[in-house]
């Protein structure tokens, strides 16, 4: 880790020259390229924190985003365990960036992809779905798992219905969370050289906070494991209510994904939407980081709680994705402006 970027004049020099070029890596199969993210400091958001805050960029990864992990070790445990028979179709729910996983990992393996995904699905994100031959099937995630259109058990059909479809469970499947821990957490212990103190991802399916989570903690049991979610999302999933032990959160049906490790994560912290597109265009125009939104909002939580830990804390707070696959939506001030964020869009590219 060194040290590029120093304050000069209320301004930040730039690195000298390039990187070594011993350093670039050449792999035999594009799926190598899976893994090995960078870490990168973040200097300008809070200078004068006692706490130093990293940014893991998952968005290195071959197919862009942090999934590339999950979407290639199910694939090859499933296919390693003879879950997964030649020629079966990969059937799952989700946001898009595990289906490109899948896509890849099905381009080398003989496996077709249908993903089942809500109308959030970026545009950039369906394009390159579709450009590497994977179906998209229309579900939804705002009606319960009985709902005959929830994305789940629109999934769940696809298996039952037809043999020739495999469902991949990234919701559940030990797959998921084991890739963070043989990969992401041993890569930020590496990187930080064990200094790592804090570990900070959002949430979905959970795989990422907690596997990651699990291998950080065995080499620090001290470590503070801190997941974020949007608020909307929180209060339906229950996960804020469980977490903040509100009266009867021991009875609460627990409607969040099995990947979610409860007993490793110590506390959950949530942000409005709106509060997390306006810190993404901050952060860019600020520490010039393009990061999707739930990267952003682990970030703004990093950065509050750089300001308040002790000296020598380490923050590692995780990147999926990068905002390149949000530039027609949350960073585009003509959407922001269609869909109730015309403040956001004003402030950082004021109407003519
Ligand atoms: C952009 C983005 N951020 C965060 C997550 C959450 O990761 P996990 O499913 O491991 O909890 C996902 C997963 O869908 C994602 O696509």
């Amino acid at each position: 880790m060194t040290d590029t970027s120093t304050e000069t004049g209320g301004r930040w020099s730039l690195p000298q020259g390039f990187r070594d070029p011993r350093d670039a890596p050449v792999v035999d199969d594009v799926l190598e390229l899976v893994g090995g993210t960078p870490l990168v400091r973040v200097n300008r958001l809070a200078p004068d924190a006692p706490g130093t805050i990293y940014v893991k960029l998952d968005q290195f990864n071959i197919g862009g985003s942090s999934k590339d992990r999950i979407g290639v070790n199910i694939v090859r445990s499933a296919i390693a365990a003879g879950e997964l028979a030649e020629g079966q179709r990969i059937v799952d729910f989700g946001a898009g960036n595990t289906a490109i996983g899948y896509a890849l990992a099905g381009l080398a393996t003989g496996h077709p992809v249908t993903i089942v995904a809500n109308a959030t699905l970026s545009p950039e994100k369906a394009n390159l779905l579709r450009f590497l031959g994977a179906d998209i099937v229309p579900g939804r995630n705002d009606v319960p798992t009985d709902h005959p259109e929830n994305w789940e058990a629109i999934a769940a059909r696809y298996e039952r219905e037809d043999p020739s479809n495999w469902w991949a469970r990234q919701a559940s499947t030990a797959y998921n969370p084991s890739s963070h821990e043989e990969s992401t957490g041993p890569e930020i212990w590496e990187q930080t050289a064990g200094g790592v103190s804090h570990w900070i991802a959002a949430v979905a399916t959970g795989g990422t906070v907690s596997g990651t989570g699990r291998y950080l903690r065995s080499r620090r049991p001290d470590l503070q494991i801190i997941a974020t979610d949007w608020t909307e999302k929180v209060d339906k999933s229950n996960l804020r209510a469980y977490f903040e032990r509100r009266d009867g959160w021991q009875e609460l049906e627990r409607d969040f994904p099995e990947n979610i490790d409860l007993d490793l994560i110590d506390r959950i912290e949530t942000r409005s939407k709106a509060e997390v597109i306006d810190y993404g265009w901050h952060v860019a125009r600020t520490e010039g980081l393009v990061l999707g939104p739930t990267s952003i909002l682990s970030l703004l939580v990093a950065v509050e709680l750089a300001k308040e830990v002790d000296p020598g804390s380490v923050i590692v707070s995780f990147s999926a994705d990068s905002g390149r696959d949000y530039v027609t939506r949350e960073y585009n001030p003509d959407w922001l402006r269609a869909n109730g964020f015309s403040e956001i869009a004003d402030k950082y590219v004021p109407a003519p």
